[in-house]
């Protein structure tokens, strides 16, 4: 009889434990995401938006790889519409504040892209070097 509220507590110890992971995951996912400053004139991007969501540090590297090892400089977007390949005049032409576009959702998500090394990043006080 005497032990039974050990027994008691010890399994609500264990169920605690138990559900670390769970709650855990609840507490990450309550993390509110971040609003993002959107262009206010263009529409759209340079390809749609679900594809740039998912691949546009793919995008970004295969306009690097062309421009600076390739040398070219005009990208034709799968709508027909053409584009410079430059981080800074056409991404940053649109979205004009890395920190509440770019930034933003990268802290969201814990990726530090290094690009602001050396590329000019907006709406921020530091300032870069590159185009
Ligand atoms: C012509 C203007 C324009 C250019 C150039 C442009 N964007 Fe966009 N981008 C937009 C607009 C407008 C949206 C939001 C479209 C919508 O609301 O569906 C967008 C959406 C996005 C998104 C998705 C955001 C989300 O809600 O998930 C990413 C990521 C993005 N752009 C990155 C880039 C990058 C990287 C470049 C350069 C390679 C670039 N954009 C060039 C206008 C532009
Ligand atoms: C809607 C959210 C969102 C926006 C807006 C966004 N990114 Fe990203 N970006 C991500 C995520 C998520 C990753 C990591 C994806 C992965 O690891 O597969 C990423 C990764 C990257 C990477 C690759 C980094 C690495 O180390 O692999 C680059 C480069 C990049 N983003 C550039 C940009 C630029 C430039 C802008 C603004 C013009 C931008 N992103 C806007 C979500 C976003
Ligand atoms: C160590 C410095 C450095 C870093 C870090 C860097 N870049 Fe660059 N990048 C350059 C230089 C220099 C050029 C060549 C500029 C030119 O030819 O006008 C360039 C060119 C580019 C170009 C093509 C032309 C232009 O100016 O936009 C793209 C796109 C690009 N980089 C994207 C990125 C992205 C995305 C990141 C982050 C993942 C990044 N770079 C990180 C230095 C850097």
């Amino acid at each position: 009889m005497h032990g039974k509220g050990w027994v008691i507590t010890g399994m609500i110890l264990f169920a605690a434990i138990a559900a670390f992971p769970f709650y855990w995951n609840w507490v990450g996912e309550d993390k509110p995401f971040p609003k993002l400053e959107m262009p206010e004139k263009a529409r759209a991007c340079v390809e749609k938006t679900e594809f740039m969501r998912a691949n546009h540090m793919r995008l970004l590297d295969a306009w690097r790889i062309s421009v600076v090892r390739d040398n070219l400089l005009i990208y034709t977007a799968a709508s027909g519409k053409t584009f410079e390949m430059n981080l800074h005049k056409t991404c940053l032409g649109c979205h004009t504040s890395t920190e509440k576009f770019c930034d933003r959702c990268h802290a969201y998500n814990d990726v530090t892209p290094p690009c602001w090394k050396c590329h000019v990043a907006t709406g921020v006080s530091e300032e870069g070097d590159a185009s």
